[in-house]
């Protein structure tokens, strides 16, 4: 060995391994009723697989869900708003029956989560469900890195759901979300 050379770390190699894991997941799971939350969803959904390809997307209705469908890198939690129960600004049924259900003992300390919520303004408590959702992570130990509200048909507004998408994937690529930073700054996947 030359001189100097000795002992040397391989930057070439560590950069390559530091900016390609072998797996980015980003789990969503979500509950829709007439199917505004899921139009939401797959607007995000198809503006995140543009920009990156190699990330892992779970999208899961909440109905089918489990607690283990939280798990990943990262994860985002999308709910429209009802009047489950009676007084209005509630979570969606479904959302309401997992959160005190299959995802009462989740633990998401060190987690990442985006939120979404759906509402409409001819409620007095609009939209809601988002507050409540971010309510949900914080008791479980989780940290709301983003919020978004659409109030009223989702329809007509998919720019503003890229526009969150971009912020979303500025967010993991700070480094605020965990591994998936890392994908997000490797050039071949843009
Ligand atoms: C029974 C019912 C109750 C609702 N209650 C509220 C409410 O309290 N606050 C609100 O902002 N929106 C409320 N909404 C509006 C929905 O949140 C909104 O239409 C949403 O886009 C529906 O999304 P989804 O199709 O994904 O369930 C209610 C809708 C229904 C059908």
């Amino acid at each position: 060995m030359k001189p100097g050379k000795r002992g040397r770390i391989p930057i070439v190699l560590l950069r390559k391994s530091y900016y390609n894991p072998p797996v980015a997941s980003l789990p969503i799971v979500y509950a829709s009723t007439s199917g505004h939350t899921e139009y939401v969803v797959d607007t995000l959904i198809a503006f995140l697989k543009e920009r990156l390809p190699s990330l892992v997307i779970g999208k899961k209705c909440v109905e089918l869900a489990t607690a283990t469908d939280l798990d990943g890198d990262f994860l985002i939690l999308a709910s429209s708003t009802w009047n489950t129960g009676g007084p209005e600004g509630q979570l969606n049924p479904h959302m309401y029956a997992f959160v005190y259900g299959p995802g009462k003992d989740v633990v998401l300390k060190g987690k990442k989560v985006a939120v979404i919520g759906l509402g409409d303004a001819r409620y007095y408590y609009t939209c809601r469900a988002a507050e409540h959702l971010e309510k949900y992570v914080k008791d479980h130990g989780g940290t709301v890195v983003a919020m978004m509200k659409i109030i009223n048909e989702p329809y007509g507004q998919e720019a503003k759901v890229r526009a969150w998408g971009e912020k979303l994937l500025e967010i993991l690529g700070n480094g605020e979300g965990n591994r998936i930073r890392i994908g997000i700054r490797d050039g071949s996947d843009r």
